[in-house]
């Protein structure tokens, strides 16, 4: 991070929302370098509410001075680059955040150096504070990159020290303000949306319904639910309900069906990276459902000795993605593991999706492990069942000698 004031930066790439920090960001940035402001602004599938349109944001853009502002549609790359791989892992940070907002992070990290290399740019500028992940997943990937790009955070080093602050800056300095009273902090693209802040910082209090805009209230949601069945090819999921779509879509799909069943909502205090605890809050109806139904599908597609093994790599993957380290070799390498088990992942799963539950409830793959002729307790299973004596008699062997050891020690 560098706070010099002008001379060596003269131009800067800024990651731009169009929200209110970043638009301060944007005039703040030109005053106090002197420096010329090309902005970017991706479309990951978030929402945009207020901000209206990537049209608005642009002009808004334009109108704050930018000497030129990209608007990017990253959804496919986004889809098919970061959501797939966090699918094929089964990606939930410590067993529950689907990672949506830390797979977003690198993606638009890698396209901000591109136009900052395009244009020119000695700097590339973003939104984060200095408490959360989001600064380390950007600089870390910016840095890996290209070594000699300068990284700005303005709200750690503006004199700006609250929103209130903020809003008096933007009056003074002709910048709209859609929404001064804001109370979260919010991420959003297709996979998920991230909510922090205001009465969600205190862990013992219940989140209230207002920081849900996604997903009907399961209470609320119908008494039938609904049954989804998702088709996977190679881990990737492909149809649903026995339609065939192409990935973007078919998040979007899976997306309204579970957020209309109140699938999604996660609440967990999680372990940021830079130490802190934090009372976190989700909607993330595509990922939890596509991810449950993955999972199932590799379960019933890999041995007990693969299964138990992938656990641990998934878990590994997680947490280097959720640290920030999504360009560090050991993402690859699992990866090579994590796409050799998903060559087998091919077939169908149907998940019930109720009153905010979604729960895996039927299966089908042509490399299902599973043989109903062995399984089966009705006549002719060709499970010889007097085979078992002779394992029982070996299995155990360790274990009863080291309990008779035991007790007779005890006596
Ligand atoms: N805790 C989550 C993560 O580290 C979400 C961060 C959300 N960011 C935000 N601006 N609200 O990925």
């Amino acid at each position: 991070m560098s706070t010099k004031k002008g001379g060596d930066i003269k131009k800067i790439v800024l990651m731009y929302s169009g929200g209110l920090d970043t638009s301060c960001m944007l005039k703040w940035l030109q005053d106090n370098y002197k420096a010329k402001v090309i902005s970017f602004t991706a479309n990951i599938g978030q929402e945009l509410g207020e901000k209206g349109s990537f049209k608005a944001i642009e002009d808004k853009a334009y109108k704050l001075g930018v000497e030129k502002h990209y608007t990017v549609d990253l959804q496919e790359e986004f889809a098919k680059g970061y959501v797939i791989p966090t699918i094929k892992a089964n990606g939930l940070y410590q067993g529950v955040y689907p990672l949506s907002t830390a797979i977003g992070r690198p993606l638009l990290t890698i396209h901000a150096i591109k136009i900052a290399e395009k244009e020119g740019a000695d700097a590339i500028a973003h939104g984060c504070t200095g408490k959360g992940n989001d600064q380390v997943r950007i600089t870390v990937t910016a840095k890996a990159l290209r070594p000699d790009i300068k990284v700005l955070q303005p709200l750690v080093s503006w004199e700006m020290k609250s929103r209130a602050e903020e809003v008096e800056y933007a009056k003074k300095n002709g910048i709209p303000v859609a929404n001064a009273n804001k109370k979260y902090s919010t991420d959003e693209n297709l996979f998920g949306r991230s909510c922090e802040c205001d009465v969600l910082e205190h862990p013992e209090e219940i989140p209230p319904e207002d920081a849900c805009a996604w997903t009907v209230n399961p209470a609320k949601a119908p008494e039938a639910g609904e049954i989804i069945k998702i088709g996977f090819e190679k881990g990737v999921p492909v149809s649903v309900n026995d339609k065939a779509m192409e990935i973007v879509s078919l998040i979007g799909e899976v997306h309204k069906i579970a957020a209309r069943n109140g699938v999604g909502r996660l609440e967990h205090m999680e372990d940021r990276t830079v130490g802190l605890k934090s009372r976190e809050t989700y909607e993330c109806p595509a990922a939890v459902t596509l991810i449950a139904a993955h999972k199932e599908l590799e379960k019933y597609v890999c041995t007990k000795h693969e299964n138990s093994f992938k656990t641990s790599i998934d878990q590994r993957w997680g947490e280097l993605v959720y640290e920030g380290l999504w360009v560090d070799p050991l993402r690859e390498d699992l990866e090579a593991f994590i796409n050799e088990v998903n060559s087998r992942v091919t077939g169908w799963v149907k998940v019930s999706l109720i009153k905010g539950n979604a729960r895996v409830v039927a299966r089908d793959s042509p490399f299902a492990l599973y043989s109903y002729k062995l399984a089966t307790y009705e006549l002719g299973s060709t499970f010889d069942q007097k085979a078992s004596e002779g394992f029982m008699e070996l299995h155990g062997l360790q274990s009863r000698m080291a309990y008779q050891l035991k007790k007779n020690l005890k006596k």
